[in-house]
């Protein structure tokens, strides 16, 4: 088959063209036997999947696709969820477009961008099954801290963010042949990024292509702003879907989704069920709950599938979304169900087929920032109407469905905004802004944004740079700024990381930051409870995973285990103790089940660490601990992590409640914090909104290191008046004064 990928053919080698060989012309119907891509003869389910493949609305204008690809530059694809974008449109322009070096001598790569995670992992995973191919070969997907590609590969789904982390190492992206931003009326902030950025590429690069894929039509919108780039509409087959609102709100969401759940489970017709909740913690807990209800009602029903599907499933879980519904127990049974409790995911990135009642209960997690205190959280908010939209859409895919929303008609008209507001309007830009200005994007102001986003929160993002000493006063990168764009992490933690080998702590730091930013997601408690008040829960944009298991039936074990790896000083410090304790044990699961800690989620933190290790060695910074029986091996950890996060410290007022510095926020130590005493200062990795205001994850530090190691941001002549202030003039006296004497010492 070597022959045959060497083949020369004409840039746009459309399936038709005679020219292009009937075995190219067989390869597309199916009829061949040989697969194109790896020489091996095709299997009975490839050909099975293929009968299914023709059918998605998306075949009908395969060639129009084709042509209208062929001849213009960039493109705009709008369809209806389900419709067969993501999984077909990419392997569409594989056959069509020559993927061939102009020298021959390598492959270009086509990439679909996926804004989550999971529908990377999982749509690749499908593609790479319509292929025949075996997953991370000719088909493989890229996330963060994971890259499942190799040299052969041809066709990449990689999350936004990763492809504009593969800018800055090759800014006009020359592996790429064609790129697909998918999900493109999701309008995150790396999709946004990506606009500006590939508008600039294409220009560069008369060669590339660019395909942009929407579910909704506000892809006008996208038609504008590339300069009236040709839109092709994709019509979906949707079946018609019932709109039932509830007379009153109701108080709380959670419980009115069971109820309706096991309601229609009772009295309706055969067909699964997608109930929409925000997070995984109210997941779980849904599918507990549904379970326990449904069997309380014995065998008057059939059996339930009740599946959970959010960000940070393990991998082998999300698959079980696409399983089928079970069989009634007898014949002529009431019917079997699959109920799958989503999040957001589920709206428009992934599609299951079979569903037929959505439930609705108008809420979604999303990033709000505050760029006046500097708080980026994630907070349950009501949806939009695009979005109640997309998911009643849901219920109409394979027959006529219903769609249960859960709350009224009149909120639905007068307290839904028409859209989603974009993420970029939404979020802290701070690691954008260093994204950008690593990419040579200097003049931030005449960026071309789709959605030009707020001068103070830009303002805000290069102020932060410079004090962390990534910009200079002119905001120009710096060249510790250069190093810190390299980790794909928050500034904060980027600069604690670089700076560690000064403090001697290297190694510690690594493993400290590998524990907070694990690939698993958030952890949120649930702190309020649910009801016409969403729950809020949320902090910083970091998601800290959940190293601590607590099973229900053992939780007074599990709480003692837990406190055997607490530290007196600080959250960070007993997440150290975790992971040393982990090493020591050789990474044994079952230590980790005997001591209740989440094996999955430490072991993808050491790979996480792994990685970051590369990235240390090549800039030179070097891997170093201080001696463990020295008195200094916390203090030099504790006080390289304040020079990363000397904006996030916390002041204990003579009141006894805590006062952010500079912002001035009352807010309170989470109650999962491994404190021993309320220290003087604190330093937080997030901020947790609720009722009342939390930090959570804090370390106890020194006041007289805010003023060693970071003055310019404890500049007193820039600070409000506040107690924290008087404490730090007597410091800097304090400080003063041992200077002096040093000085006469000598
Ligand atoms: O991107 P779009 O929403 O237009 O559709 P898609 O994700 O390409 O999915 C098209 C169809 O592929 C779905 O309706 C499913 O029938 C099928 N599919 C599947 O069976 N298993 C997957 N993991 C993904 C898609
Ligand atoms: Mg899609």
């Amino acid at each position: 088959m070597a022959t045959e990928r060497r083949r020369k053919v004409s840039l746009f080698d459309v399936v038709e063209d005679p020219g292009g060989g009937a075995k190219k012309a067989k390869a597309n119907g199916g009829t061949d036997l040989i697969n194109r891509w790896n020489g091996k003869p095709y299997s009975q389910r490839y050909r099975d999947i293929l009968e299914k493949r023709k059918t998605l609305p998306v075949w009908h204008q395969k060639d129009e696709f084709l042509q209208a690809l062929k001849d213009n530059q960039t493109l705009i694809l709008v369809g209806e969820t389900g419709s067969g974008k993501t999984t077909q449109i990419p392997q569409f322009v594989l056959e069509a477009v020559d993927i061939e070096t102009p020298d021959k001598r390598r492959k270009m790569m086509i990439a679909c961008t996926q804004p989550r995670r999971v529908a990377a992992m999982s749509v690749s995973r499908r593609v790479a099954e319509e292929m025949d191919v075996n997953i991370g070969e000719e088909v493989g997907y890229s996330i963060r801290f994971e890259d499942c590609s190799s040299a052969r590969t041809v066709l990449k789904y990689l999350t936004d963010g990763m492809l504009l982390r593969e800018a800055m190492t090759d800014p006009l992206l020359e592996r790429y042949k064609v790129i697909v931003l998918d999900e493109a009326h999701e309008r995150t902030l790396a999709t946004d990024v990506l606009f500006g950025l590939l508008k600039e590429v294409l220009r560069n690069r008369p060669d590339l292509k660019l395909v942009v894929m929407s579910a909704t039509l506000e892809a006008e919108k996208f038609q504008g702003y590339f300069n009236g780039a040709p839109l092709m509409k994709v019509p979906g087959r949707l079946h018609p879907v019932e709109i039932f609102y509830t007379q009153e709100p109701e108080r709380d969401y959670l419980e009115a989704a069971i109820r309706t759940v096991v309601q229609i489970h009772m009295c309706e017709p055969s067909g699964d069920i997608l109930v929409f909740l925000t997070g995984e913690e109210e997941i779980e807990d849904a599918c507990r709950k549904i379970n326990k209800e449904v069997s309380n009602l014995g065998d008057q029903v059939g059996p339930v599938k009740v599946v959970p599907l959010y960000s940070t499933l393990p991998p082998a879980m999300q698959q079980k979304i696409f399983e089928p519904a079970p069989p009634p127990l007898k014949e002529g049974g009431p019917p079997g169900r699959k109920i799958v409790v989503s999040t957001n995911i589920a709206e428009t990135s992934l599609t299951i087929d079979g569903i037929v009642y959505v439930i609705d209960p108008g809420f979604a997690k999303q990033v709000v920032y505050n760029p006046r205190v500097r708080v980026e959280s994630l907070l349950v908010s009501p949806i939009s109407k695009a979005s109640a939209h997309q998911r009643s859409g849901r219920a109409g895919r394979t027959q006529p469905g219903k769609c249960f929303r859960l709350y009224t008609e009149k909120s639905f008209n007068n307290d839904l905004q028409p859209q989603t507001y974009p993420e970029i309007l939404r979020s802290n830009l701070a690691n954008t802004v260093l994204t950008l200005k690593k990419l040579g994007i200097d003049d931030l102001v005449h960026f071309d944004f789709m959605d030009p986003p707020a001068p103070e929160t830009l303002m805000r993002a290069l102020e932060v740079l410079n004090y962390l000493g990534a910009l200079d006063d002119d905001g120009n990168l710096t060249k510790l700024g250069e190093i810190m764009s390299e980790f794909p992490l928050d500034p904060q933690m980027s600069k604690m990381l670089v700076v560690s080998p000064e403090f001697n702590c290297s190694n510690e730091i690594l493993s400290i930051s590998a524990m907070l930013s694990g690939t698993l997601g958030s952890s949120h408690q649930q702190l309020s409870s649910l009801g016409s008040m969403p729950p809020v829960g949320m902090h910083h944009r970091i998601l800290i995973p959940n190293w601590f298991v607590r099973p229900r039936e053992a939780q007074k074990a599990a709480d003692e285990a837990k406190a055997r790896f607490g530290h007196i000083d600080g959250d960070h410090l007993t997440l150290l103790n975790v992971y040393h304790a982990y090493k020591q044990n050789n990474e044994d699961p079952s230590w980790c089940y005997d001591n209740f800690v989440n094996h999955r989620a430490l072991k993808s933190a050491d790979n996480v660490r792994q990685q970051l290790v590369r990235i240390m060695a090549r800039f030179n910074l070097k891997l170093c601990s201080s001696d463990f029986n020295s008195r200094d091996y916390y203090v030099n950890i504790r006080k390289a992590m304040l020079a990363g996060n000397f904006m996030q410290v916390a002041h204990l007022e003579r009141t006894g409640h805590y006062l952010t510095v500079k912002d001035n926020q009352v807010v309170h130590l989470h109650p999962s914090n491994c404190l021993d005493h309320k220290p003087e200062w604190v330093i937080y990795n997030e901020y947790v909104l609720t009722s009342r205001n939390f930090i959570r994850t804090v370390t106890d530090i020194r006041g007289e290191w805010l003023v060693d190691i970071a003055p310019h941001y404890y500049d007193l002549s820039n600070f409000p008046q506040c107690e924290a202030k008087r404490v730090l003039e007597r410091l800097y006296k304090k400080r003063e004064k041992e200077k002096e004497e040093a000085r006469s010492r000598k």
